[in-house]
């Protein structure tokens, strides 16, 4: 059973990654996407958008990261890919889920799903573009507006040499609304022969047992609930092996906060910093309801200093 942390834009960079790889429990990791519009990007852009390549594109505790593009013209999404490669992306990975208005009017992300003979271009286009020895993988969702398509874009992905694929299981239009249908992944699995993990909407140990048994998958994608609780991918990794694992406490979370501002200042990233918090915070309502109150103060919170005086009030507090 492998285990995959979802690539998720403005969240999940490389300073989410090494935190929520530290455990070993993923057994890959995905970059932010990389937006192939009008050009062969520069190397740069590159070890920007994967700054863990200067580290044989792997997390500090030696999860591989994959490399996800997203555009669709067949030419330079295979020479990008191709230079991907090239720099030593183990992985690369082909976006056809983002639902963002602006990339999907420049024919990027989920609407391409209207159109499997596209996809199944843009894909031929891109593997014979990589050397051999490097797996193309994509990522849908069931469709754009309905799901009369899944099957077809996922067997145009298949001809078209993808190694394997990940499905969101909900359409564009069903955005992140629960329930996520995974029985869907399992008629699409039926008719496939390439490895199919399923993904979306695994907040819990339970939330995983269902969506394995639904989606007839072995392989799952966990997104939001690993950021709400950065445990679940373990969680999960060892009930597999018949072992328990606790939910880490809130005081843990504070220290994981702390060492996530530390991090990215080390890094030169102060500006963010805040802001991430407060959006981690938001995920960790779901899993902690300390964090609906802690929230309300962060909100107001500017800078990272300030959020370091908060959270080290907020264990002070804890601890007495
Ligand atoms: C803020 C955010 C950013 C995302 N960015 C990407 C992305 O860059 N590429 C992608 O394929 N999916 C992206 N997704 C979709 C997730 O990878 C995942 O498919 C979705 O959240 C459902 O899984 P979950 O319920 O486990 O979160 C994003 C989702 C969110 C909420």
């Amino acid at each position: 059973m492998k285990l995959a942390l979802a690539p998720m834009e403005g969240l999940i960079d490389e300073h989410m990654r090494a935190f929520l790889t530290r455990d070993g429990a993923f057994d890959h990791c995905v970059t932010e996407f990389l937006r192939i519009s009008d050009q062969l990007l520069p190397h740069r852009v590159f070890h920007r958008i994967c700054p863990e390549s200067g580290n044989d594109w792997k997390t500090p505790s030696g999860t591989p990261v994959h490399l996800q593009l997203l555009g669709s013209d067949p030419e330079l999404m295979a020479q990008n890919a191709r230079r991907g490669a090239l720099l030593g992306a183990p992985v690369i990975d082909v976006n056809f889920g983002c639902p963002s208005k602006t990339v999907n009017q420049n024919r990027g992300g989920s609407v391409l799903l209207q159109d499997p003979e596209e996809i199944y271009g843009i894909l031929v286009a891109m593997r014979a573009a990589i050397p051999a020895h490097v797996p193309l993988t994509a990522k849908m969702r069931l469709g754009y507006e309905d799901k009369s398509q899944a099957i077809d874009n996922a067997l145009a992905m298949e001809a078209a040499g993808v190694d394997s694929l990940c499905i969101h299981a909900r359409t564009k239009v069903e955005g992140y609304k629960p329930p996520a249908h995974w029985h869907w992944i399992a008629k699409v699995k039926e008719q496939v022969r390439i490895p199919i993990t399923a993904n979306g909407e695994i907040w819990t140990l339970q939330d995983y047992k269902n969506c394995q048994q639904a989606s007839d998958c072995n392989d799952i994608m966990l997104g939001r609930g690993a950021v709400a609780n950065p445990d679940l991918a373990m969680q999960i990794k060892n009930q597999a092996n018949g072992k328990e694992t606790q939910t880490g406490s809130w005081l843990s979370r504070l220290h994981d906060m702390l060492w996530m501002i530390q991090e990215t200042i080390d890094c030169g990233n102060t500006k963010f910093s805040a802001g991430r918090i407060k959006q981690w915070l938001v995920y960790f309502q779901k899993s902690y309801p300390q964090a609906i109150e802690f929230f309300q103060e962060a909100k107001r919170i500017k800078t990272s200093l300030q959020m370091i005086e908060l959270i080290e009030r907020e264990i002070t507090r804890l601890n007495h």
